[in-house]
């Protein structure tokens, strides 16, 4: 084929599949519809609109009235990085709270931000070891500690209040990835007084990858403005980012960069069905959907990896019962019932399986068809359940 040949490649046809991985997520039909809207210009008054009613959302689903709060163009990574990017400058400790992959994830970016890291490591499918964190925070000189509130590599759910106790013994700063939390399970900026925050979009907000929503406190931005050196990414400077977003008191914009503008109209339709639904029956559709979930895995003789006290409602980790096929079973899952779930990351690969019920995912029908699903599959895998998934789930659906 010479280069001058144009490529016949046919288009696109994507299958609609039950996401119910670690994200993305599936994705509700209005706000699907919403990015075939028409473009405007990204200074446009229709998009500016957007932009500050993003905002607006934002702050709700954050619980915070923090100024900043924007979603950063890229996904749930970007956000990370604006965080450790804008709050430490090269040479400054920082606490990192280590119990999955995403804790290594933040360890390499801070390495990247020329930042110290002081790694507190704490035992996979477990919360943080508040012992060894107050430690090293002592221990340190570190202003600065984070921590993931939805560990999606385990399933773990982090209490945020008792973090916020150890980073008060000096004044510090709390950075807190709720990427896997936003959208099901309160997250309360204010309320535990976190002071970067950031997100994404694709986990319990329902909405396709692209977007990272942030939030800093009136504080943390007080330490980026008075930074000695400038903050080594450009594209995620929040003073910069601050020019284009607006400071909620409504001056003038100046151009960064393009915002990805079908991404932003995407965002502001899902944040529309959350405040819809309203936060808090929000969180209890995703606890009843899991608590129904697990009641199925384990009356089919499933264990789960997680105590029940520090388990997420987004993201049930399971484990793979002794001679069962990973892969297999995930494949027949896909191509038998077009349903996706996670495999296991780091430690756990091949030891467990993610199942995630996030946002529109996070159905009784999800439940009652994976249960079904994954039934067979274990059968086909010479796995004997104890008893019927179905029947159990449906029996907690009847009672709760
Ligand atoms: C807890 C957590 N943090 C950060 C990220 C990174 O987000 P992304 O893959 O959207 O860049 C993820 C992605 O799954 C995540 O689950």
């Amino acid at each position: 084929m010479s280069i001058a040949d144009a490529p016949a490649i046919p288009p696109l046809t994507p299958p609609r599949r039950v996401l119910l991985g670690p994200g993305p997520s599936p994705v509700d039909d209005r706000v699907l519809r919403s990015m075939a809207a028409p473009l405007v210009g990204h200074l446009d008054p229709l998009f500016v609109r957007t932009m500050d009613e993003v905002q607006v959302l934002l702050r709700y689903v954050f619980e915070t009235n923090n100024r900043l709060t924007i979603p950063v163009s890229g996904t749930g990574s970007a956000g990370m990085e604006a965080a450790v990017a804008n709050l430490l400058e090269p040479g400054e400790e920082i606490v990192i709270c280590i119990n999955g992959y995403f804790g290594e994830r933040m360890h390499e970016m801070a390495l990247r931000a020329g930042a110290i890291p002081v790694r507190v490591e704490c035992e996979w499918g477990g919360p943080v070891d508040l012992d060894k964190a107050r430690a090293a925070w002592r221990a340190s000189n570190a202003r600065v500690l984070f921590a993931v509130q939805a560990e999606t590599s385990t399933g773990v759910l982090q209490p945020l209040a008792p973090l916020r106790e150890i980073v008060d013994e000096r004044d510090g700063f709390l950075i807190v990835d709720a990427v896997t939390s936003i959208g099901a399970h309160s997250i309360g900026v204010d309320r535990n007084r976190v002071d970067a925050c950031y997100a994404g979009t694709q986990k319990a907000l329902s909405c396709p990858p692209g977007l990272a929503p942030v939030t800093f406190s009136d504080r943390a931005v007080r330490k980026i403005q008075s930074r000695q050196t400038p903050v080594r990414s450009w594209y995620l400077d929040t003073n910069l980012l601050t020019a284009y977003w607006g400071d909620g008191g409504g001056g003038q914009r100046a151009y960064h960069h393009t915002a990805p503008i079908s991404m932003n109209y995407a965002l502001h339709e899902s944040l529309r069905l959350v405040a819809e639904e309203g936060l808090e029956a929000r969180a209890r559709r995703h606890q009843r959907n899991h608590l129904a979930l697990v009641a199925g895995l384990e009356a089919m003789g499933l264990s789960m990896l997680v105590a029940p006290e520090n388990r997420l409602w987004t993201l049930n980790t399971v484990r793979i019962p002794d001679g069962v096929d990973d892969l297999a079973v995930r494949k027949q899952l896909l191509e038998e019932f077009d349903i996706e779930v996670g495999g296991g990351l780091g430690v756990f690969k091949g030891k467990i399986w993610r199942i995630g019920l996030m946002g529109a995912g996070s159905t009784e029908n999800n439940v009652l068809l994976l249960l079904a699903a994954l039934e067979k599959c274990l059968k086909g895998q010479g796995y004997r359940p104890l008893g019927s998934g179905v029947s159990a789930a449906a029996d907690y659906y009847a009672g709760a």
